[in-house]
């Protein structure tokens, strides 16, 4: 039988018991939720992305965008008062990887989806001085310029099948026309209205 003593005073034996004893309480609380309903199962009439969204996504990806916005309502008054309904694990279960993000720098994106027009989104990531004058987003004009293509969208559906996204043969083999020849930035619009917006609606 060790002394609690001895594990003081041994370094080596003191990390090795506080690793199996941090695990045990990770484990725990991580654990559970692979098998919670609340955490692995859609939000009610949530539908998968649709091919130009999922561009988008990427495209959001690619820019950096989740290095300055969070995609995470926390469920406190000051949050839910400027955002709108606290985010829900059912809102990600289809997202791979999510973007949560960790770091704002801009506002929360959840549920940008619906709150400005096209036009604004469009006016704001050419370049956010022209709509908000003081904002030290960075300006994203090139994305009027790139054009979609459309040879992986659906490949990358595929893969998010496989992954539990439920994408019929019907959306993948109608992938190809639904992005080429879009713009970067119709795709990104596309996402940004996208967000949040199941929940939402419902408040
Ligand atoms: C360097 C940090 C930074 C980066 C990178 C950044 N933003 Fe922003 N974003 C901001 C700031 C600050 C604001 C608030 C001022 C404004 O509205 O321009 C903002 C505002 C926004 C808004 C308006 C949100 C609202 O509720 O009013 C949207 C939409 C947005 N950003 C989208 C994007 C997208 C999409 C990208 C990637 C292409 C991006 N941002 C990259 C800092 C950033």
């Amino acid at each position: 039988m060790i002394k609690h003593e001895t594990i003081e005073k041994n370094i080596g034996l003191m990390a090795f018991f506080m690793v199996i004893a941090v695990s045990i309480g990770g484990l725990t609380q991580i654990v559970p939720l692979f098998f919670q309903d609340v955490t692995n199962t859609p939000v009610e009439g949530m539908k998968p992305r649709n091919a130009l969204e999922l561009e988008g996504r990427d495209i959001y990806i690619a820019n950096g965008c989740v290095q300055c916005h969070s995609q995470m309502i926390r469920p406190f008054r000051a949050e839910t008062e400027r955002y709108g309904h606290y985010s829900v694990a059912g809102e990600s279960v289809w997202d791979h990887p999510f973007l949560w993000g960790s770091k704002r720098t801009g506002p929360d994106l959840a549920r940008v989806g619906g709150r400005y027009s096209d036009d604004w989104h469009r006016a704001h990531l050419y370049n956010p001085r022209n709509v908000v004058p003081e904002s030290i987003m960075p300006a994203y004009p090139f994305l009027v310029e790139r054009k979609l293509d459309g040879k992986d969208t659906a490949k990358k559906m595929e893969v998010l099948r496989v992954l539990g996204v439920p994408y019929t043969d019907e959306d993948i083999a109608g992938a190809k026309d639904a992005v080429k020849g879009k713009t970067e930035m119709d795709a990104l619009v596309a996402y940004l209205q996208g967000l949040g917006t199941i929940i939402k609606s419902k408040r």
